[in-house]
């Protein structure tokens, strides 16, 4: 059987961009293969952080993921930092990985270049990335657009340890992307992707007024100026929402309607108001009860960890006998 792959970074409450651009994906596909989801606190710690906000993301961004809909009972949800092998492996894969092919990476050109001293981590963020994967020898991994780029180097560092030391049976398997269906999610300012460095983000268990408060002014076709001018719904992030929130038959009423100015945008922004509202009432209900219930997150994360541990191990002594560490 397939087994899947993937990690988000422990910034906090989940947002919708990180939702819709991976986590509903996850949720989708844990009943298709056997699924590992892991909190990567330990990419985490490339930028500044303060030890007790990290403890505090890293619980939130896990009540989240569950409340999200990401089932334990299907799938494996762990804390990176709870397997030691993850950091093992990556200093391993240090001595196979092309320094070029690091310096490469876009990723890390754009973090570089805002930075004014520049730590090693942001380099090697990626070699981290790819002994996560493997560590599980995963062969799919959902990730939006903006990690094919990281995943291609996973596929390097497999090759090049397998052509080293694996000739015999290609220990590591190449891990393919699986693309999220939605296109990558603009913030409320529509000139950046959401993210929360930006402030441009919807949280996923934001209350309604909350979520009103944002819609009402968010940046819809700069063109339309006034009630009467049509706009072009392609060009509105408005309207990507409805295509992530709302029933087709809404999302096409709603194409209709922006391009023959029949509705104004905040009458629009209302009817998508009202699909996410259909989405995120059990997520906010689940939440809830999660919160009331500590010892079932702690729980949760901790039953991963013990079988990622379990998996880790094993992968590391086919790692060690390979590379004459037995
Ligand atoms: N770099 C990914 C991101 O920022 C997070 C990540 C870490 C990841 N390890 C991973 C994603 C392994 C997929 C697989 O989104």
């Amino acid at each position: 059987m397939a087994r899947i792959f993937s990690g988000i970074q422990p910034s906090g409450e989940l947002h919708i961009g990180n939702y819709l651009g991976a986590v509903k994906n996850w949720v989708t596909l844990q009943h298709t293969a056997e699924s590992i989801f892991c909190i990567v606190d330990y990419h985490a710690i490339t930028g500044s952080y303060k030890p007790d906000l990290l403890r505090a993301r890293r619980r939130d961004m896990a009540l989240g993921l569950l409340a999200a809909g990401i089932d334990p009972a299907v799938s494996t949800l762990f804390v990176q930092s709870d397997v030691p092998e993850h950091t093992e492996l990556a200093w391993i894969f240090n001595s196979v990985t092309p320094l070029g092919e690091l310096e490469r990476q876009t990723q890390f050109k754009d973090k570089s270049q805002r930075m004014e001293s520049v730590n090693a981590g942001i380099l090697t963020y990626p070699i981290l990335q790819a002994a996560d994967i493997l560590l599980y020898r995963a062969d799919r991994v959902p990730v939006g657009e903006d990690q094919l780029q990281h995943l291609e180097l996973s596929r390097v560092i497999a090759r090049r340890w397998n052509a080293e030391f694996a000739r015999d049976d290609d220990f590591f398997p190449e891990p393919q992307p699986v693309l999220t269906p939605t296109r990558r999610i603009m913030g409320l300012d529509g000139q950046a992707k959401m993210s929360k460095s930006m402030g441009n983000t919807i949280g996923l268990l934001e209350s309604p007024e909350e979520i009103w408060s944002k819609l009402r002014p968010a940046v819809t076709d700069p063109k339309r100026i006034k009630k009467t001018d049509p706009g072009t719904p392609e060009v509105c992030n408005i309207y990507h929402l409805h295509k992530a929130f709302s029933p087709p038959a809404t999302v096409e009423h709603v194409a209709v309607q922006c391009s023959t100015a029949g509705w104004g945008c905040i009458d629009c922004k209302k009817v998508l108001a009202e699909s996410m509202e259909s989405e995120l009432v059990p997520i906010r209900a689940r939440a809830a009860a999660l919160r009331d219930d500590t010892a079932g997150v702690d729980g949760a994360l901790a039953a991963g960890a013990d079988r990622c541990r379990t998996l880790a191990r094993e992968t590391m002594r086919g790692v060690r006998e390979r590379m004459g560490f037995d």
